[in-house]
């Protein structure tokens, strides 16, 4: 080994072990809080505690369907390995029964469990630390009265050095700002509902907000687009976009603020059902909530100043001829030639569409490849003549790229080209 290298593994050896030692013995965050004492049996307590968990939407994480209510056992796929949900019923063994509330309220507030130990941030305490303590001694008293279920939370399988926990409290120190939501006071009380459940409990940014390398939120981007990983069968994941929900020029400024609580409360609205990953946010969460609430997020998310994008370079002429004309032929019967939908036949795919202007066009591509999933709404009449099949195996590639390159281009969209890798990336 050349000296010079020598000298550097020295030097990253020594850094490394500062910064471990830094970690490990550096002051613990305190968790010193006072909480007003509550009768955790009161009834009107538990069923406000039940409100915040289905604002949080902790059951469709925490629940798998082979095992029960909020035991736990779902698997996260990151890019360091996979984390399972854990056991939050109220056994004492295996689940969180023996927790105080201020330890549930560290957990929630600070990612850290009763001994100390640092949580992973698939559990979206980054967002649900903007929880207030009322909401989430709460969500205590409701944990606590749910059946406790004995069943032991699965080992996470993270490739070394993400499955050592402590150094979680590196990762905290950078991106991590604990804290519950402190209002604004120059805005009305239903933007300060909005931003509070949107920021926090609701954790859109979940999905919605880039993240950088190391996995964290991007600072400054909120909820400018996203992606998310999407399980579909054992071991098997796909990306999926989330879009710029934002403000901005290809965001929610294009919605009228009634076609946003509808879809968001209903799953439907003027011109759009909803589909993909989002169905479990309207159906677990959204569904469920007050209508006062839905129209408080709204009202904050459409006064989020967006970025407005610069129109994408024109592609290549034969790209755009090839793509009309695979669209004609495959796409037009239902969303018109003019991209503009039809109310029986198909959504409109011009602007508007936040899934076709998306920076990243997965989930354009996974809604041509795979066809667009809707919920069986109960209430609901079917809205469809014809749903929409899947093209996986009539579409190849460059087919799938040129055709969604075409809308991405056509009418009022300056979205920019789609690459036949990525259409393989989602194959
Ligand atoms: C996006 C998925 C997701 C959502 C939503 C979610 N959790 Fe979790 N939660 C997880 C994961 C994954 C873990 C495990 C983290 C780890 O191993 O460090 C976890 C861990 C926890 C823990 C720590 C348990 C322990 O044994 O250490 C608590 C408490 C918890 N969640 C409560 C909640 C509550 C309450 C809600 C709703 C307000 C909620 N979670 C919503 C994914 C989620
Ligand atoms: C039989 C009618 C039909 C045909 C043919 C059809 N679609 Fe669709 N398309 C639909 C319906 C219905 C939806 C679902 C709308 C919803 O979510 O409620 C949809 C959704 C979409 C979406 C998602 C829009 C959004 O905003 O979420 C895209 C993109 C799309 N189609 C593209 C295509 C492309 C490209 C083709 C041709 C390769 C095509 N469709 C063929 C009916 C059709
Ligand atoms: C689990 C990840 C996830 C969470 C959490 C999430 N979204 Fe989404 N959202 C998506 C994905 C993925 C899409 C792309 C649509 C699709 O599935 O095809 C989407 C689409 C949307 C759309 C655009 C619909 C369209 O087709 O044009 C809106 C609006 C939206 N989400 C709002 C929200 C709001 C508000 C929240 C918080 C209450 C939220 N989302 C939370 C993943 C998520």
């Amino acid at each position: 080994m050349p000296r010079i290298l020598k000298i550097l593994v020295a030097f990253a050896a020594v850094l490394i072990g500062l910064l471990v030692f830094v970690i490990v013995t550096g002051p613990p965050r305190s968790i010193d809080y006072e909480l007003v004492a509550v009768d955790l049996d009161s009834e009107t307590l538990i069923e406000r505690g039940r409100y915040v968990a289905t604002a949080g939407n902790c059951g469709t994480c925490h629940t798998v369907e082979s095992g029960g209510f909020m035991a736990g056992g779902l698997p996260f796929e990151t890019p360091f390995g996979t984390i399972y949900s854990t056991n939050i019923t109220p056994d004492s063994k295996t689940g969180i029964g023996d927790w105080t509330a201020e330890e549930f309220l560290a957990s929630m507030r600070l990612g850290v469990r009763p001994d100390g130990t640092h949580l992973y941030p698939a559990f979206p305490y980054p967002s649900l630390t903007r929880t207030s303590d009322e909401d989430i001694v709460a969500l205590y008293a409701y944990f606590q009265s749910i059946p406790a279920i004995a069943q032991a939370s699965l080992e996470n399988e993270l490739t070394f050095p993400f499955n050592i926990r402590s150094l979680m409290g590196f990762w905290k120190a950078l991106f991590f700002e604990p804290g519950a939501y402190a209002g604004d006071p120059a805005r009305s009380a239903e933007w300060n509902r909005g931003a509070y459940l949107v920021e926090g409990l609701t954790h859109c940014g979940a999905c919605h907000t880039p993240r950088n390398r190391l996995g964290a939120e991007v600072a400054g981007e909120a909820l400018r687009g996203g992606a998310y990983l999407d399980r579909v069968g054992e071991g098997a994941y796909r990306t999926w976009s989330a879009p710029d929900i934002t403000s901005g020029n290809i965001g929610l400024s294009l919605w009228s603020h009634d076609e946003l609580t509808d879809y968001l409360q209903y799953g439907r609205n003027e011109f759009l059902d909803v589909t993909g990953p989002m169905i479990e946010v309207v159906m677990h969460s959204n569904r469920h909530l007050d209508e006062s609430d839905i129209d408080a997020m709204a009202t904050y998310l459409q006064s989020m100043p967006g970025e407005d994008r610069a129109d994408a370079a024109e592609p290549d002429r034969s790209i755009m001829g090839w793509g009309r004309t695979v669209y004609n032929l495959h796409c037009g019967t239902c969303h018109l030639p003019t991209g503009l939908g039809d109310t029986e036949m198909g959504p409109k795919l011009n602007r508007g569409s936040l899934v076709v202007q998306s920076g990243n066009p997965a989930s354009m591509i996974n809604t041509i490849l795979y066809g667009p999933k809707v919920p069986d709404f109960e209430d609901l009449p079917k809205r469809w003549r014809v749903p929409m099949g899947e093209f996986r195996y009539e579409l190849n590639d460059d087919e799938v790229a040129a055709v969604a390159t075409y809308i991405r281009n056509s009418w009022d969209n300056r979205a920019g080209l789609v690459t036949p890798d990525q259409v393989a990336r989602q194959r």
